[in-house]
């Protein structure tokens, strides 16, 4: 199957967490969000920016989970916010548990997710973020499942050029 691609530029943090709200209001419990780029690109924004979308509390601070691995939220739904970038292996994943997250009980955003696509759910709105410049990004959204394509078409129609 062709996969869908849509492309989105952002020239601050500000646009980065704009566009993570829109997306943030489109999404559902089950539905995976894999966020790929290097350290520093904006994955962690964009999160904060989908946690309010979501119907998180502005009040709740959505940090990189890098060391708990995974943080939750309580929005309309739950908002599951894992950081996989100290973990080697998949067995690693596997072992914490955290796998448990796909079960359809909430909405999963994975940083680093991309590091072993084949444990992942097919069913995964991919997310590649490019550092074009010091506030310059570029998000490059992916994915072949028809909920996907529905997110992204969602997405098109509501934001942004
Ligand atoms: N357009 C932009 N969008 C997002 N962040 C930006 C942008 N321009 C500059 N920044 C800065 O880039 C940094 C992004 O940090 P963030 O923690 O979101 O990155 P990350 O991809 O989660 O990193 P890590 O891999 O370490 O978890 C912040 O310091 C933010 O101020
Ligand atoms: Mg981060």
């Amino acid at each position: 199957m062709k996969d869908k691609r849509v492309r989105y530029r952002t020239e601050s943090p500000k646009e980065t967490v704009g566009l993570g709200v829109t997306l943030g209001r489109l999404l559902q419990a089950g539905d995976l969000i894999v966020l790929t780029g290097e350290l520093g690109c904006g994955k962690t924004w964009f999160t904060k920016g989908i946690a309010l979308g979501v119907g998180v509390s502005p009040h709740e601070v959505v940090t990189s989970p890098s060391f708990a691995l995974m943080n939750e939220y309580e929005g309309l739904c739950t908002l599951f916010h894992m950081d996989v970038y100290r973990l080697e292996t998949p067995e690693d994943f596997l072992d914490t548990g955290l796998d448990e997250c796909f079960d359809g009980r909430g909405i999963v955003v994975m940083e680093w997710g991309d590091k072993w696509p084949e444990i992942l759910p097919e069913c995964r709105l991919n997310v590649i973020f490019s550092m074009l410049g010091e506030q310059s990004r570029e998000l490059l959204m992916t994915g072949e499942d028809p909920r996907v394509i529905e997110i992204l078409e969602g997405l098109r129609n509501q934001a942004l050029e």
